[in-house]
């Protein structure tokens, strides 16, 4: 009987345990608001933007983000649309029809979306309360969908790519072959 109520504790214990450690989850759910307000102008001066809902402090990287900087239309927002767009402007960011992306806006959008994840100086501070993450912090839907897009246009890339070398490869044998 102890030893029961002892498992289940640990059990208990280890699945909370566990449930904390979870990214992203309750806690760093950031809100619009909020997000809004990090232009590097206002408040503690930093700069913050969002990319496919992971928001990251773009500080270090004011020159770019901050007012005056040729980025500073991406700051304190999700900018997901303006690196799916390519276009500066908030109408074509907001028209943006993320389940009916072109490779090419997929292809653009992965980079930035990996350029952020890889870049040390900006840390990513939490996810944003919108389209991409809910409430609670948990990957929508949409976010899945296009993650695995982005992924699947990776791998028709390199499946492509291998193809066109096989294929190259072909050629030079067989001109080998009849010389
Ligand atoms: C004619 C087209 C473009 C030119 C000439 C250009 C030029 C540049 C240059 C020179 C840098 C590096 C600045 C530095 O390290 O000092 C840079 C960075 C960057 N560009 Fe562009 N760019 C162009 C288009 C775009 C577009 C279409 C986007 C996205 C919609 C974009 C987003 C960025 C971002 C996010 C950075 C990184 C800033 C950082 O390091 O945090 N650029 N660009």
């Amino acid at each position: 009987m102890y030893l029961q109520f002892n498992l289940g504790l640990w059990i208990t214990l280890l699945f909370f345990a566990s449930s904390q450690a979870t990214w992203p989850g309750p806690g760093h759910v950031i809100d619009n608001d909020t997000l809004a307000s990090k232009t590097g102008s206002e408040g503690d001066g930093e700069v913050w933007l969002s990319v496919l809902g992971k928001v990251y402090n773009v500080t270090e990287g004011r020159r770019f983000y901050g007012e005056g900087g040729s980025y500073s239309i991406f700051a304190a927002k999700d900018a997901s649309g303006y690196f799916a767009s390519g276009k500066f402007d908030e109408e074509s960011a907001w028209a943006v029809e993320y389940d009916s992306l072109s490779k090419s806006a997929l292809s653009d959008l992965k980079h930035w979306v990996e350029f952020y994840e890889k870049k040390d100086a900006y840390p990513q501070i939490g996810v944003m309360d919108g389209i991409f993450y809910d409430s609670n912090g948990y990957q929508t839907k949409l976010r899945t969908r296009l993650c695995k897009a982005m992924t699947e246009g990776n791998k028709v890339n390199i499946l492509t790519k291998t193809l066109r070398s096989l294929r190259r490869l072909a050629l030079l044998v067989k001109a080998n072959i009849f010389k």
